[in-house]
Order: C-alpha cells, then sequence, then structure tokens
C-alpha cells in the first residue's frame, strides 16, 4: 500500500476515490523469481475445494467464499498470503506453492463463478438501520460501491460469511491482518459490537 495511505489524518475524497489507482499500481507485478504457470488451472484449483467448497460454499464459517469474488482482489490476497504480508497459515504456504501466473489464472478460474448463496439471515431491522449508520459515517460505499460488491481490488462484502468477516475485521483492528494499514486505521475507530453489527448487516445482505 502506497505510504500515504498510512496516515492517521481522514483522506480527502479524491484519495479516496484514486484508491483502487493507487493500490493498482502498487499492484504493478514484480519481475524475475517468477516460475512458469505450469499444470492445468482447472486441476490446481482443485485443492482449493477442501476449504472454499465444491460448489464454492466454504466447508467451514471462518473461510471465505472466493467464488465470484473480485478478481483484481483475489489475485492481491493471493500475493500477499505469498509475499506474508497478509499472516495465514494456511494460505501461505498454499501461495507460495504458486507462480504469479497460477495466482493470476486462479483468480480469474474464481471470480468468474457464481458467487454463492450461503443462506445466512438478513439482519433485523434494529441491527441493520445502525449498520448502515456506522457504514455512512465510515463511508463504507465510497469503495465497497453500492449493495457492498466491490470491484476490482475492492472486495465484495455483500453475503460473505459473517464469522469470516467479523474475525477479518478483527484482525484488520489488531493488526493480524496487516496487509491494508487504512483499513485497519479506519475499523480501530469501532467497538467490537459495532463490526458485530457490521458484519450480520453484510453478510446478510
Ligand atoms: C486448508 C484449507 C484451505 C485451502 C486448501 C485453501 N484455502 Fe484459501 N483460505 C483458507 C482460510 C482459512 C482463509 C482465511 C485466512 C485468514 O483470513 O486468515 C482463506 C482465505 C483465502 C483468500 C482470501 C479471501 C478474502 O476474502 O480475503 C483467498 C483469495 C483464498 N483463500 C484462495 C485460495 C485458493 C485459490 C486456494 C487453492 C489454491 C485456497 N485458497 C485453498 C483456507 C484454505
Ligand atoms: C478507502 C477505501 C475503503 C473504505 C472507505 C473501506 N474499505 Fe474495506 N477494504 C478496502 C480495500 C482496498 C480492501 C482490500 C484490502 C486488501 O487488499 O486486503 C478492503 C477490505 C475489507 C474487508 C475484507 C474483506 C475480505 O474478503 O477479507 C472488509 C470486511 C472490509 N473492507 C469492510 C469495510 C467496512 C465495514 C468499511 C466501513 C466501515 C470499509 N471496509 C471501508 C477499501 C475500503
Amino acid at each position: 500500500m502506497p505510504r500515504l495511505l498510512r496516515s492517521r489524518r481522514v483522506l480527502p475524497a479524491f484519495l479516496l476515490l484514486a484508491l483502487p489507482l493507487l493500490a493498482l499500481i502498487a499492484a504493478a507485478p514484480a519481475r524475475a523469481e517468477e516460475q512458469p504457470a505450469g499444470g492445468d488451472i482447472a486441476e490446481k484449483a482443485t485443492l482449493c475445494q477442501s476449504c472454499h467448497g465444491v460448489e464454492g460454499i466454504p466447508v467451514d464459517p471462518s473461510i471465505p467464499v472466493i467464488w465470484g469474488q473480485n478478481e483484481g482482489y483475489l489475485y492481491i490476497e493471493l500475493r500477499d498470503f505469498a509475499r506474508g504480508a497478509r499472516a495465514s497459515q494456511v494460505m501461505g504456504e498454499m501461495a507460495k506453492s504458486l507462480s504469479r501466473e497460477d495466482m493470476k489464472a486462479l483468480a480469474h478460474y474464481f471470480a468468474v463463478k457464481p458467487w454463492p448463496a450461503l443462506g445466512q439471515k438478513p439482519a433485523d431491522a434494529a441491527t441493520a438501520e445502525r449498520a448502515r449508520v456506522i457504514a455512512n459515517s465510515a463511508q463504507c460505499s465510497q469503495c465497497h460501491l453500492d449493495g457492498f460488491l466491490g470491484a476490482s481490488l475492492v472486495p465484495r462484502l455483500a453475503g460473505q460469511s459473517a464469522t469470516y468477516l467479523l474475525n477479518t475485521m478483527k484482525d484488520f483492528r489488531s493488526g493480524a491482518r496487516a496487509n491494508n494499514p487504512w483499513m485497519s486505521d479506519l475499523l480501530k475507530a469501532y467497538s467490537e459490537d459495532d463490526l458485530a453489527v457490521l458484519a450480520a448487516y453484510l453478510a446478510g445482505l
């Protein structure tokens, strides 16, 4: 992430809008150290099924949906897992075994699949209202866009697993997920209860 985004000051609106572009520049491929793609990508993708699900429904609520997630975002996360910028024992090992071409191909492979319905209940009216107040105050939709569908390097949040959403927001806040200091700084302003409200609301969209 560009150093600018580490600032704790409120960012001017143009920077918020420019974020996807900045992230794109930050994501410019590093040359060298590339391994050949090798192997059929559908075959590699079967490795992912044991956790992310055969039909896109993760086998455990702590595992995120990757079917139908935005392609640029999927690639960035695989890259960050491999580099250790986003710490995860499971995904770190997995991503290190992939070449950059594999990561790009896997990101595309999963992005074009349909987003699976996890069957999570919509939040009740009071929770939804509270979530909307928080989301407006933090301008979540500036980046995650209408309906929280995200685009490009910004992830879709709508219909994502509630357990995963809460865990990862807590990880951003504690710094355990350190690959986006801007998200970390933003979520530090909210209590755990607020995060639970947001997770319940987003999961039910
Ligand atoms: C052993 C179980 C397991 C396997 C196999 C696995 N994953 Fe994961 N994956 C996880 C878990 C758990 C997380 C959440 C990690 C965290 O937040 O700490 C995750 C997170 C991710 C994310 C981040 C999604 C988001 O919303 O931020 C991506 C992308 C991903 N996995 C892709 C893959 C791909 C591609 C494969 C196959 C090459 C794969 N995973 C195989 C368990 C697994
Ligand atoms: C300035 C733009 C911006 C704003 C505002 C923003 N986000 Fe994000 N958010 C991002 C980006 C970019 C990522 C992806 C970070 C990465 O590369 O891992 C992200 C990631 C996330 C994730 C992780 C999703 C996953 O699949 O792991 C969650 C959850 C999230 N944001 C929730 C929120 C909520 C809730 C708000 C409002 C309180 C918010 N965001 C406001 C840009 C933003």
